[in-house]
């Protein structure tokens, strides 16, 4: 019998170097005994491993993908069902393609398991400042992962808070981050921490953006269930505001609509007077930029204020395609000068993307909203209105040619693939179009429009995800 014990720290690495000898001399899976943690000091102190090279093996790309995440889930039976799977793959090379295998679906039910950890512990952990003696400010916080995560983590918590010195403690490791190198030191009890400043902020802003009419408590609990509550300060608010939501929602159904503003009108006005002429010939991207401004192949040129053609260098490497205008973009005639547009604005620069670098444009060029009282509200545009604005994307994409396209929701998806599916399942992925490559990601719309705050964040991390993804395809990663 070999007894391997994996370290809590480089635990992948660990078990690849281990199952690849084992595996190389076709040692069965019953002879193996796995655990983890309990001696980071021996790999093995039953039999010895065997020695030698041993047969050669075959170890496609996709189980190590399932690998890297599974090994990390607490189920003490992970190591010993990823060395099952890989000692069948050497002569069911196929076996990963069958998703009715018990196995395959085990797996593939750890590795979800912790990729949605990884996740909520970067949705989640809410640091606090503590007292520093140095010139880089410091903070702590506390967490409780459901599994091995913290280590797979480290590097996403050292980008997003380089400038800072900051440590993470958690029941089996801590991660600390001083003067930008990452370490590791073993579990600790949770620590006091204390209050700060920024926590009533952040109370305040969670209470500001709780809509009492969109209140879905199920979901609220999926996405931010109520073991994390304790470890975050606004959650202290939520009862509070659930209890004054129905009265809220009364008072503002009571309230009723008001009249739209004259202001959009006017501006369409004076904006329609100033309207360049349409050019006869479109041989630029400036000649397009003033011929759409004329385009009625849809009915949205009607109400819209102005077209909000594309922006950037025209031979940019990325370009980004989002939905349409919104309201802000509408009035002012760009693309993302809005709200969404800051949401993105910031994820592009966390994830080392440079705006003023990329084309930003739309799938639709007009804004399509319902009056409501004062406000302008977003209507998504049909298959329709898309397919007819197709033409100008076309245009847009044939001038500039970028390298790579990054489509922002479902409505970029359509146009830019032709496929209509949803995007939950194909975020994160590229897709190939006979014009080029398109990496696919979320709307920073949606992400403003989530109502539960950790899901939120998650989404905003998952949407920085793809974005350092853009920039390391650019980079030729
Ligand atoms: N949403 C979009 O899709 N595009 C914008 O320009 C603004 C908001």
């Amino acid at each position: 019998m070999h007894r391997v014990v994996l370290p809590e720290t480089g635990m992948m690495d660990a078990w690849r170097e281990v199952a690849r000898r084992l595996a190389a001399h076709a040692v069965p899976p019953a002879q193996v005994e796995w655990a983890v943690g309990e001696a980071e000091q021996s790999l093995f102190d039953a039999e010895p491993l065997p020695t030698g090279e041993g047969r050669a093996l075959k170890v496609p790309r996709a189980f190590l993908e399932i690998a890297e995440k599974a090994i990390l889930h607490r189920d003490p039976a992970s190591p010993d069902l990823l060395y099952q799977a890989l000692m069948r793959l050497q002569d069911q090379p196929q076996l990963l393609s069958d998703a009715a295998d018990p196995l395959v679906r085990r797996l593939g039910a750890l590795q979800k398991a912790v990729y949605r950890d990884i996740h909520k512990m970067r949705a989640f952990v809410r640091f606090r400042e503590i007292p520093s003696d140095r010139d880089r400010r410091r903070f702590a916080a506390w967490f409780e992962p459901e599994h091995r995560v913290v280590e797979a983590n480290a590097g996403f918590f050292a980008r997003r808070f380089s400038d800072m010195d900051w440590a993470i403690h958690t029941p089996d490791l801590s991660v600390i981050h001083e003067n930008g190198e990452i370490g590791f030191a073993p579990g600790a009890p949770r620590p006091d921490l204390p209050d700060d400043a920024a926590e009533s902020l952040w109370a305040t802003y969670f209470t500001n953006i709780f809509n009492p009419a969109r209140i879905k408590l199920g979901s609220m609990r999926q996405h931010m269930p109520l073991k994390y509550w304790k470890n975050m300060p606004e959650t202290a608010q939520i009862p509070a505001m659930l209890e004054g939501a129905e009265a809220r929602v009364r008072a503002m159904q009571a309230a009723g609509a008001t009249h739209a503003p004259a202001r959009a009108a006017t501006i369409t006005e004076r904006y329609r007077a100033a309207m360049p002429k349409a050019p006869e010939v479109i041989g630029t991207l400036e000649d397009a930029r003033a011929a759409v401004q004329h385009c009625t192949r849809c009915g949205l040129c009607r109400h819209a204020t102005q077209a909000v053609f594309g922006e950037g260098p025209a031979e940019a490497p990325l370009m980004v395609v989002g939905e349409q205008p919104g309201d802000q973009e509408d009035l002012q005639g760009r693309p993302f000068v809005g709200p969404a547009g800051k949401v993105l604005d910031e994820v592009m620069q966390q994830s080392g993307l440079d705006r003023g670098a990329a084309w930003m444009t739309n799938a639709v060029k007009h804004f399509k909203f319902t009056p409501r009282g004062k406000r302008r509200i977003h209507q998504s545009p049909d298959k329709g209105e898309v397919a007819a604005c197709k033409w100008w994307l076309d245009l847009e994409r044939d001038f500039v040619k970028p390298q790579l396209t990054l489509g922002l929701g479902a409505t970029a998806a359509l146009a830019l693939t032709g496929n209509g599916g949803g995007i939950t399942k194909r975020r994160g992925t590229v897709e190939e179009t006979a014009t080029g490559p398109v990496l696919l990601s979320w709307h920073p719309s949606y992400i403003l429009r989530i109502p539960d705050a950790g899901r939120a964040a998650e989404a905003r991390a998952e949407l920085a995800e793809d974005l350092s993804l853009a920039r390391r395809l650019l980079a030729g990663g």
